[in-house]
């Protein structure tokens, strides 16, 4: 008899069709939003799970799912999952690494551009019907080439955006991290390790691109974006959360940073209203991975994870050593 799992999320129909090759296969197409207790009462019966970032297995679930083997993220982030809790009760979590590092990097840097040069606040003025006429400073913003990349947190995709500043803008490239790059790694990404006050003080452009956890709540509150240059841009492509969203609100309306892109949130879908009201900020819906290359590799790791652990006893991308 096939093992059974849920995917708790629409997916690629292909994704699908290669798992249920291997699997009695439980699928959310419809992509109905479940509570907490709607996903515990589908994997009750489930030997394995594809989830994503908006499926949370903690303590409270896995007590519930006894037979519950591996969860298999649809993302490199994993803090939805409870991994001390997990590797406690014996469920292997896997997640997306690697598959998304360019597509990624690509699109903080996109983002970081678009915030310097204001290009979402000139297109709500242009379709507002408010270009009347030319002027010196309509719109001016702040440059990209040569100017200081700081990045806070450098996996692989600081590295990659650190890579196409250094390389591609002629940008000086600082960094702050848990652990400093060896000195291969920071000489392919021309950077250059500071402390994080250097790094909020130097940087024109500051990229988030840190895991969320406890430690990294609130990285960036008041006090670090009162140590930034009015000047400044702040990007976020990490998670919601590392930023203090009031406080980020409330330094963009008074001025005290220039502008900040964010692609995620504080309790995304929710976004804080302040955000709402500001001009100079650029909102996405938590899309920085989301070509349609890599959301399709990102799908077959988070299945492949699934099929290899079922039928070799071993995933590809392991968490930990449940
Ligand atoms: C990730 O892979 O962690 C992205 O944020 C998508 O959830």
């Amino acid at each position: 008899m096939k093992p059974s799992i849920l995917v708790a999320r629409a997916v690629f129909p292909e994704v699908l069709q290669k798992l249920a090759q291997h699997f009695e296969v439980e699928s959310n197409q419809s992509d109905e939003t479940w509570s907490k207790a709607q996903l515990t009462d589908k994997l009750r019966d489930k030997a394995g799970a594809f989830t994503t970032g908006t499926d949370r297995i903690d303590a409270e679930v896995l007590a519930a799912c006894p037979q519950l083997k591996i969860c298999a993220n649809m993302a490199v982030g994993y803090n939805n999952f409870d991994i001390a809790a997990m590797t406690a009760a014996g469920v292997l979590a896997t997640n997306t690494p690697d598959v998304l590092t360019e597509t990624t990097a690509d699109f903080g840097f996109a983002l970081m551009m678009a915030t310097a040069r204001r290009m979402t606040e000139s297109e709500h003025y242009l379709r507002a019907g408010q270009w009347t006429k030319w002027s010196y400073d309509m719109f001016a913003g702040s440059d990209i080439h040569g100017a200081t990349l700081g990045i806070l947190g450098m996996g692989r995709i600081g590295q990659g955006i650190a890579k196409r500043g250094a390389h591609g803008f002629g940008m000086n490239v600082v960094y702050h991290n848990r652990s400093r790059l060896d000195a291969a790694s920071e000489a392919a990404c021309k950077a250059r390790y500071v402390s994080k006050e250097e790094l909020l003080k130097t940087a024109d452009h500051l990229v988030l691109v840190l895991p969320y956890s406890a430690a990294s709540h609130h990285a960036i509150g008041a006090a670090e974006l009162a140590q930034m240059k009015p000047t400044a841009t702040l990007v976020n492509i990490a998670r919601g959360g590392i930023v203090d969203d009031a406080a980020l609100a409330a330094a963009l309306r008074d001025r005290r940073i220039a502008a900040a892109g964010l692609d995620v949130f504080e309790g995304e879908p929710a976004v804080h209203p302040d955000l709402l009201t500001v001009p100079n900020v650029v909102l996405t819906p938590h899309i920085a991975s989301a070509s349609v290359p890599t959301r399709l590799a990102m799908a077959n790791l988070a299945a492949d994870n699934l099929i290899a652990f079922f039928t070799q006893g071993k995933a590809l991308t392991p968490l930990n050593a449940a």
